[in-house]
């Protein structure tokens, strides 16, 4: 391993290793901006950014406070420096919405501020098994008065327009006056990206005695936004209140007062309601008011109760167990735990780069979502696989639009969006990786092997195989210097680091693949429901001879191999740029994307991530162990992995031919990225698609998980160090629970009726009168 990556690897713990908890054991400004990410909470439809209730004393550097909504963006015009036709007119950024968190504490008239008297003792926690994101502090003022105060928050799994906070606080050295200043806080701005950095406008704004609202409206959007808070008190401290509100332009202010008395501990509950609405004419206050009455009644224990139950729920599909490494322990329960948090499950949203805990890449949908996040879901939790191959579908009309502006046929998904229309200007970048469509295609067949969902199929897959395999086929054409094979010219795959190529390996394999799928599943389609099919036909003027061509083009793409050096070529001009080890690149200059002209990364034979090895791993069938190994060799050395997408596809290559440290290795880079931030970058927010890389690396790396036509396929290993790791997969409507030792590896068959998968060679076959089987390794 190089040591670049070794020294990444060195950087120490920021939080003690838990099985179940992160926890921030000090108050330590400089680890602020990186606590905003790794606590926020979310739920798919919003989240909200790990900030303090009390206002934050440090610097504007160090904080970038936050609340989202998934899909709610505002949209701008994008300036470009030099026009050119045809590319994308307007923008679209997700906003910072209004913040509900805000809770300031004052004894007497002195404000919590822990910059100011002393902190006697201070934690936050996350605690993964609940969902429940807890802080304790004493705290002693200026004056000399102790106070205990434990905040305790939630973003509800089980409710997703609820956000609740427990306000608890208890004199410890005095009785006297102690009031709190609740607030929504809708003077809130976006702190990146957006020109205009006020996207939103206060339409109302009302306060009654516990309860209050604001609704906001974007400017440049249709969206509307209401929030709805109301505050509970137990009996006791409900006595001994008062309250004073008061509401301006774009704030909702609560204060309530109280005499207290030493010792006692008194207890503010504040429950929130959040609505959005997409289409004039819908009413979010009134959905918001409900959502936030309904949560009141529950009472905020019940609704504690609730994410617990929800998390036992969750955990008992994704939690993988690993026993002998408490860090790995704890990066996976972390990892699968934001993975829950940021995808929508609305068939209306998707995954954003970086969930909905960070204003960075916008709020973004890229091809994260099926490559990287879509197999975590498929193989746990299906229907929220499902769900987000739906918000494909629905943006299917959007996508054909996007074709059309690229003189192509049938359906081109952006490379970046929110609302289906694609975002991004820097077209070398983005609408030049057109390998997006094929990766939907292969994550549509995925979910299909592993649902068996006929009626999503024919419903909505079917209708996107066959408009993204119309892309290709108006995409590529037959270039008779290249003994008349169809190609794809000028294009990008996965390594952004060579864009504008011909004959991008990945991209013509996946092409492939695309249309592939799309032939079979129109027959398939064909036979068992011919109505549904004659249906869709009709209406997207499919007919038996598109078909036909699109079986013949498919034997006619053109699959690049080197005869000499006896590797897969990354594209037609890769092997003739100027070769480079990415040792010799001093480490200051790396990632290369924020240092190097672009024209200056082109030239040289240097990769971005995973490109003709992630081909090795999706279509691993089609290429022989000895190419995979050769194949490795050489790009192994030329790889920055300047994208955390790119460690976690080594990693399970790594694993396959039996370089283990090397696995290890980009594992272990891929597992704590974010917890212990290696790329210094975890405070614009979680890195998403590496985070389901981790799993991917352990399922697919350690244990060899493979799925290829429709066959299940184990070649597990242990890696040094572990005594045993353990993780549950769903697989046409059975759960079994792999667990792998040193020497055995033991398949159970959790529910349903039978599975049948291959265990190196040996087919394995788990049913009622056969439940689990332990095998050798
Ligand atoms: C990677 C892309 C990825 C995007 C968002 C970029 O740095 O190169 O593959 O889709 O980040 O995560």
């Amino acid at each position: 391993m190089r040591n670049y990556h070794a020294r990444k690897m060195d950087k120490e713990a920021i939080y003690p290793y838990q099985a179940w908890k992160i926890t921030e054991e000090e108050f330590l400004l400089e680890n602020n901006h990186h606590n905003e990410a790794i606590f926020a909470l979310g739920n798919g439809y919003m989240g909200l950014r790990g900030t303090l209730e009390e206002d934050y004393p440090g610097s504007e550097e160090s904080t970038t406070p936050g609340f989202y909504i998934n899909g709610v963006y505002a949209s701008e015009k994008i300036i470009y420096g030099e026009e050119a036709p045809n590319l994308p007119k307007k923008g679209q950024t997700m906003i910072n919405l209004a913040d509900w968190s805000e809770i300031n504490l004052y004894i007497n008239e002195e404000k919590l501020n822990l910059l100011k008297g002393k902190i006697l003792d201070y934690k936050r926690e996350l605690d993964l098994k609940q969902g429940l994101l807890s802080r304790r502090i004493r705290w002693e003022d200026r004056q000399g008065r102790k106070i205990e105060i434990k905040i305790t928050r939630l973003i509800s799994l089980s409710r997703e327009h609820i956000g609740a906070i427990r306000y608890q606080f208890k004199p410890i050295n005095f009785s006297g006056k102690i009031s709190l200043n609740s607030a929504i806080n809708g003077d809130v701005s976006n702190h990146h990206h957006l020109r205009d950095k006020k996207a939103l406008e206060v339409i109302e704004s009302e306060v009654d005695t516990n309860t209050g609202h604001l609704l906001h409206k974007v400017k440049s959007t249709k969206f509307k936004v209401a929030y709805v808070a109301e505050h509970l008190m137990d009996e006791h401290s409900k006595e001994n209140f008062e309250v004073k509100k008061r509401s301006s332009d774009n704030r909702v202010d609560w204060v309530f007062e109280i005499s207290a008395n030493q010792g006692e501990e008194y207890t503010i509950d504040k429950i929130v309601g959040i609505n959005h609405s997409q289409e004039e004419g819908e009413n979010p206050l009134s959905d918001a008011r409900a959502s936030a009455a309904r949560a009141s009644i529950t009472g905020f224990e019940n609704l504690v109760e609730e994410q617990t139950e929800f998390m036992s729920g969750y955990w008992q599909d994704v939690d993988v167990k690993i026993d002998g490494d408490d860090a790995l322990q704890q990066a996976f329960r972390f990892n699968a735990f934001h993975i829950l948090q940021a995808a929508g499950k609305d068939g209306q949203t998707s995954v954003a780069a970086k969930g909905i805990s960070g204003e960075y890449y916008e709020g973004h949908y890229f091809w994260d979502t099926e490559s990287y996040v879509l197999p975590f879901y498929a193989f746990q939790r299906p229907e929220v696989a499902r769900n987000l191959l739906l918000f494909r579908y629905n943006t299917l009309a959007k996508a054909r639009k996007n074709a059309e502006r690229m003189k192509l046929d049938g359906a081109l998904f952006p490379w970046r969006t929110i609302n289906g229309e694609e975002a991004s200007g820097f077209f070398m970048g983005s609408t030049v990786q057109y390998h997006i469509n094929a990766d939907i295609a292969y994550a549509l067949n995925l979910y299909y092997q592993v649902s068996r969902d006929q009626e999503f199929m024919e419903n909505y897959g079917l209708e996107i195989l066959i408009e993204t395999a119309r892309m290709w086929i108006s995409l590529g054409s037959y270039i008779p210097m290249k003994n008349n094979k169809f190609c794809f010219n000028v294009v990008c795959g996965p390594d952004e680091y060579k864009p504008g190529v011909n004959n991008n390996a990945y991209t013509n394999y996946m092409a492939k693949f695309n249309l592939d799928t799309a032939v079979k599943m129109a027959e398939i389609i064909k036979n068992k429901s011919p109505e549904k099919y004659k249906r869709l036909a009709e209406r997207i003027d499919l007919n038996q001879k598109e078909i036909e061509n699109m079986k013949e083009v498919k034997e006619d793409i053109y699959l690049p191999y080197n005869e000499e050096l006896e590797i897969t070529p990354q594209d037609d001009s890769f092997l003739y740029k100027n070769p480079i080890e990415v040792d010799n690149i001093p480490e200051e200059e790396l990632p290369l994307v924020k240092n190097w002209h672009p024209l200056i990364v082109w030239r040289y034979q240097v990769i971005k991530q995973a490109d003709v090895i992630l081909l090795m791993l999706q279509l691993g069938n089609k290429f022989s162990n000895e190419l995979k190994i050769r194949n490795y060799d050489y790009y192994e050395p030329k790889t920055t992995h300047d994208s955390s997408l790119s460690p976690a596809i080594y990693s399970i290559i790594a694993s396959e031919i039996g370089y283990k440290n090397q696995a290890y290795n980009y594992f272990m880079q891929t597992a704590r990225l974010d917890l212990d931030d290696y790329n210094e970058n975890a405070y614009q927010g979680v890195h998403t698609a590496c985070m389901g890389g981790t799993w991917l690396s352990l399922v697919q790396g350690f244990a060899g998980m493979r799925m290829f036509n429709g066959k299940l396929y184990f070649h597990p290993h242990l890696p040094d160090g572990w005594n045993n790791y353990q993780f549950r997969l769903r697989f046409k409507g059975s759960q079994i629970e792999i667990t792998v030792k040193e020497n055995t590896v033991k398949y159970m068959l959790l529910s349903g009726d039978k599975v049948e998968f291959k265990h190196y060679d040996q087919v394995v076959v788990l049913k009622e009168s056969n439940l689990s089987q332990e095998l050798e390794i």
